[in-house]
């Protein structure tokens, strides 16, 4: 292990998550667009997803996800006394999701932000919580990944309407005596290419106006082709550097858990790590992509469905807007 990593040792000690019961399925997608069940499984695995209704925010489904967390960890959220969350789909600019949440769920001793990381948000806020707990000054952190990435969905854009779903998951993360917790996190990023993927409207650069929404600038533009290639790529990368930071190998993982983005390209990246097909999670059928969501509703499901146990090696990665990649490998 790593030896910053080895004293004091954190884990993850809660988890849990929250999606929309409202189904958008393929079928209804071909209603949309042009497009077809057979071009959108065979591409990218993708079956159903969940879709937020016009009442449903973003911090609702983080606000969910973080007390089921905190049940599952037996806390308290008065004893939290830091929430990070990671989306690319707020509420608002301001005040932070992460304030919204703290509100919502009573943690009235926390500092709450956001974090800006697109899909790589969640793995982002556990390597930035992890560092804060061991810096001393925090104690027990809520980590959340939580989006409604069909509100920021072009519907006509038959490239992306496709691959988004909404959710939110979140993690409680404290010290831990037993197992080693977090033996490796790792985070990187390229803003050369950030127009592969972005949301363009809505800042500085584009305030809203009436020009901007005919522009259609407030909904997700990708170049879906070139962030296949990179997220590949970048994701074995950062997941073995994250093993040899750990000394482990891939025969010591017993799930890898990969951003759920397209089941080419889990398949493609788990390949390359040489990790067999039983060690990978995969419910992007099930959820399509929920940008920063994904990762922690993947590990709540591998837990509730006997996948994930105690004593587990995890190597979990992610890959998104920016360019931004990370991983991280805990025992569970
Ligand atoms: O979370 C991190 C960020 N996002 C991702 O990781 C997504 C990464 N990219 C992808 O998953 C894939 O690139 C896509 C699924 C988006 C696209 O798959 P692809 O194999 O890269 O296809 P393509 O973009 O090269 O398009 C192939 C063809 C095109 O037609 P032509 O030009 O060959 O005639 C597209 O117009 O497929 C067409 N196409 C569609 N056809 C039917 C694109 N979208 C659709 C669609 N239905 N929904």
């Amino acid at each position: 292990m790593a030896k910053y990593l080895a004293d004091p040792k954190i884990g993850i000690v809660g988890i849990g998550s929250d999606a929309p019961e409202e189904l958008l399925t393929n079928a209804d997608l071909e209603r949309i667009v042009d497009t077809s069940d057979q071009w959108i499984v065979e591409r990218t695995g993708i079956r159903t997803r969940r879709i937020a209704n016009s009442k449903t925010t973003t911090s609702m489904l983080a606000s969910r996800a973080a007390l089921r967390a905190l049940e599952d960890a037996g806390v308290d959220p008065g004893d939290v006394d830091l929430i990070v969350v990671g989306t690319a789909t707020p509420d608002m600019l301001f005040p932070s999701t992460g304030c919204l949440v703290q509100r919502d769920i009573g943690a009235t001793r926390a500092a709450a932000f956001d974090l800006a990381a697109a899909c790589t948000g969640f793995i982002y806020g556990l390597n930035v919580a992890a560092g804060m707990i061991r810096n001393g000054t925090h104690d027990t952190a809520l980590v959340i990944g939580a989006e409604t990435l069909t509100k920021i969905t072009d519907f006509e854009d038959r490239s992306t309407c496709v691959l988004f779903g909404d959710g939110a998951g979140a993690a409680v993360l404290r010290r831990v005596e037993n197992g080693s917790g977090i033996v490796s996190t790792r985070i990187k990023s390229d803003g050369t290419l950030g127009e592969m993927l972005m949301m363009p409207g809505g800042g500085s650069l584009h305030p809203p106006s009436h020009a901007t929404v005919d522009a259609r600038l407030h909904y997700i533009k990708m170049s879906g082709n070139n962030v296949f290639k990179s997220a590949v790529k970048s994701m074995a990368d950062i997941v073995q550097t994250g093993l040899d930071d750990a000394g482990l190998t891939a025969a010591d993982v017993d799930l890898f858990v990969p951003h759920q983005a397209n089941a080419r390209i889990i398949e493609a990246t788990a390949k390359k790590l040489a990790f067999p097909t039983e060690k990978v999670f995969m419910n992007v059928d099930r959820y399509g992509n929920t940008s920063a969501a994904s990762i922690p509703i993947a590990i709540d499901e591998a837990r509730q469905t006997g996948r994930l146990e105690r004593g587990d090696m995890v190597a979990a990665v992610a890959f998104g807007a920016g360019f931004t990649w990370g991983s991280v490998i805990f025992e569970y």
